[in-house]
């Protein structure tokens, strides 16, 4: 079914099962340490297409042989049918092989609007994901702080935009933007995010996104530690144990439970097709929390009631109704203790304390209970809920309740000092501001940083 649309998208191309046996070899046949010879291409290309791969791998030739080891090299797309840019785009440029053409311009970016081409599908659904919508979601809807001037361009450069990914759209790729494959890149033909981010470049392998790792590069940490979760699971390590035997090349809808692997990564539960389920790109689907979110609520893009059915047919798959059920029973209980337990109480407290004046609202981290507040829902109190959702029991308690318990108590204890004082312990942030400061612009503390008078009042 896939294999036929691809063959009417490819149309005049012709579908050779091999172009030239040392650029594709058969799996496993050849390594790609082996093949250390420029690529000579000798038939199957047009002229242009054999110039492209033939200087690049000189160049390039682990860039080139990764390609030339792709389902893509095997299907005859090419070099020009991803890179090729029309002299008008934003982002359309020349490179040295490129520049004796008038009407073939080239360009480093390749979007998932370029890979929609021929994967339509593929690239409706990551759309409408959070993952290709996560500029729109940290900038207009949540605000995000960091983003308001409360950490530099550095910083969010080496860090926010490697994972958010970064705004390229005027086509203009500088230190600050670029290189960058981010999940919900803003880029220059109005598409939003990176299909690299998972499948790299250039073999596009499915078979490497369905593995942890990938998704790992950004699940982890303090504040989002699913990959962390994941290896201290029981599945995490079943796969560490045995997944170097499992089949992972089998096309999607057609990847077994008990066949072809016998846990699930996270691709398997959140992305394949299993039993009836449709593999999705909209990694949203089969979630019923946003328990990413400081107080726990529905799935806002989807029905979570709906949603969570689908994902008790992926446990189905191995497991039974009552193991599934209870588990999840497990987890929106989970979700309600630090719902009502935690994250009502202490926000209360906090909206007191802006009510009474005592604490200011802007700058958001200048006062240090703010500091403890954040660290409360957005580092432990996710990684409790987190731990809950997917079976990783020392992040649920000694990393998650734990130590949601001692934040509130140091919250509880900030308040009080504040209500005393009749203000906030202010703090100074270095390197805020928004711009690119120089740790020599923001070392010396500013006059008066400790007086409460000139934290208030604010914009
Ligand atoms: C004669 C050799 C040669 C040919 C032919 C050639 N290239 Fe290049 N290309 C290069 C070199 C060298 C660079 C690196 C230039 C640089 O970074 O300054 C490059 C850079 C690129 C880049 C990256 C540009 C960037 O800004 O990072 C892309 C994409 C590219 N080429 C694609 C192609 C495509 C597609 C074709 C065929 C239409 C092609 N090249 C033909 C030599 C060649
Ligand atoms: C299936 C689409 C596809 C094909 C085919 C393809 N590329 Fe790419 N290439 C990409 C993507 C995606 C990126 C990452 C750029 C981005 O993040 O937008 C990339 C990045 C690049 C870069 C810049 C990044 C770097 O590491 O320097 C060069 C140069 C490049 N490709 C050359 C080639 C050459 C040469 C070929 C043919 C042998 C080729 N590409 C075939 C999709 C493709
Ligand atoms: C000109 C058409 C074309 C373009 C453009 C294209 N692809 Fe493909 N892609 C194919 C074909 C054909 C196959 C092979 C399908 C098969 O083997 O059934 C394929 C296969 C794949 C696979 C499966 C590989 C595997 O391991 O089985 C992935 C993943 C993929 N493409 C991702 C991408 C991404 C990401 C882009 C954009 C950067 C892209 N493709 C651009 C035509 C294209
Ligand atoms: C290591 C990769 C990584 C870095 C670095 C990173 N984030 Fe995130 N961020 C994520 C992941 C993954 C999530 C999803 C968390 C979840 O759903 O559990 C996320 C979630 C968020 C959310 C919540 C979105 C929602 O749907 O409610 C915001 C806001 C956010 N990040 C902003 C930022 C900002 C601003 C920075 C830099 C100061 C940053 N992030 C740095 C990976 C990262
Ligand atoms: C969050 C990670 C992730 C991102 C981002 C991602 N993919 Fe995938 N993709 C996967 C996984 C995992 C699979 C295998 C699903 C399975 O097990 O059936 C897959 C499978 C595929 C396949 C093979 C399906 C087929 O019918 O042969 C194609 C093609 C593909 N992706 C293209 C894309 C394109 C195009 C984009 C960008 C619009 C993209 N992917 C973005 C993780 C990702
Ligand atoms: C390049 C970084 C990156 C990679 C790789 C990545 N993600 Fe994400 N993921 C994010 C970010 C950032 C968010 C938060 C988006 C937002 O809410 O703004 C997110 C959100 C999610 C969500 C929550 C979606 C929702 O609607 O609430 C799930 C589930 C998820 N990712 C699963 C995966 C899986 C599974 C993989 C691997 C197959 C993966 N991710 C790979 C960065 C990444
Ligand atoms: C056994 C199946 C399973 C595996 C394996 C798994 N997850 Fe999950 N994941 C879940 C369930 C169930 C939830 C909670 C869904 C709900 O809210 O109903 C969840 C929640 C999430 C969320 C939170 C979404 C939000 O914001 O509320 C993210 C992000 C996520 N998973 C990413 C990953 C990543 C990354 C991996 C691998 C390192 C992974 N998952 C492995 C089943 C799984
Ligand atoms: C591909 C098969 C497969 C799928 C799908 C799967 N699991 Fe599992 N799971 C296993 C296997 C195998 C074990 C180990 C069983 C054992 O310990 O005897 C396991 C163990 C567990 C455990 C560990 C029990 C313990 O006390 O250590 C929990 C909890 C669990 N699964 C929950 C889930 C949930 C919830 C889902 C769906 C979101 C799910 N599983 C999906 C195969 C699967």
């Amino acid at each position: 079914m896939r294999a036929w649309r691809f063959a009417l998208i490819l149309g005049g191309i012709a579908l050779l099962p091999l172009m030239l046996p040392k650029m594709a070899p058969a799996q496993g046949s050849q390594t790609l340490s082996q093949l250390t010879q420029p690529i000579k291409i000798e038939r199957g290309l047009s002229n242009i297409e054999k110039e492209c791969i033939e200087c690049h791998s000189k160049y390039e030739p682990g860039k080139v042989h990764d390609w030339a080891n792709s389902a893509h090299a095997r299907a005859n797309v090419t070099c020009l049918d991803c890179h090729g840019a029309k002299p008008t785009d934003k982002d359309a440029r020349d490179c040295p092989g490129t520049k004796k053409y008038r009407n073939i311009k080239i360009s480093p970016i390749v979007t998932p609007l370029d890979c929609s081409k021929c994967h339509p599908q593929e690239y409706e659904e990551f759309a409408r994901s959070k993952h290709a919508r996560t500029w729109e979601i940290i900038r207009d809807k949540i605000k995000d702080p960091w983003l308001r001037g409360m950490n530099n361009d550095v910083e969010r450069a080496s860090g926010c935009y490697a994972c958010h990914g970064s705004d390229i759209s005027n086509g203009q790729l500088t230190s600050v933007n670029w290189p960058n494959e981010g999940i919900g890149r803003l880029n220059p033909d109005g598409s939003a995010g990176s299909c690299v981010a998972c499948h790299t470049t250039h073999r596009f392998s499915v078979a490497e996104a369905r593995k942890p790792e990938t998704c790992g590069q950004c699940h982890l940490g303090p504040d989002h530690p699913q990959d962390e979760i994941y290896f201290e699971s029981k599945h995490g390590k079943i796969y560490l144990a045995e997944g170097h035997e499992w089949n992972w090349h089998k096309a999607p809808d057609a990847w077994e439970p008990g066949v072809d692997f016998r846990a699930p990564t996270c691709a398997a539960c959140h992305m394949s097709g299993l039993g009836d389920l449709k593999t999705t790109h909209d990694v949203g689907e089969r979630l019923k929390w946003e328990a990413q979110s400081p107080l726990s609520v529905l799935n806002k893009d989807h029905d979570g009631n709906a949603e969570r059915k689908k994902m008790e047919q992926v446990c189905q798959q191995c497991h039974s109704p009552t193991w599934t059920q209870n588990f999840f029973a497990r987890y929106d209980q989970a979700i309600e203790n630090y719902n009502e337990n935690y994250f009502k109480p202490a926000k209360k407290i906090m909206d007191d304390l802006y009510a009474q004046g005592i604490l200011t609202k802007w700058p958001v981290f200048d006062e240090e209970i703010e500091w403890v507040f954040y660290e409360l829902w957005h580092h432990e109190g996710r990684r409790a809920r987190m731990g809950a959702a997917m079976a990783g029991p020392d992040y649920a308690w000694w990393h998650g309740f734990y130590d949601v318990k001692k934040t509130y108590q140091h919250l509880v204890r900030l308040a009080e000092e504040a209500k005393e004082k009749g203000h906030g312990t202010p703090v100074y942030v270095p390197g805020s501001g928004g711009r690119n400061l120089t740790p020599a612009q923001v070392a010396p503390l500013p006059e008066g940083w400790n007086q409460v008078k000139n934290l208030k009042g604010r914009p």
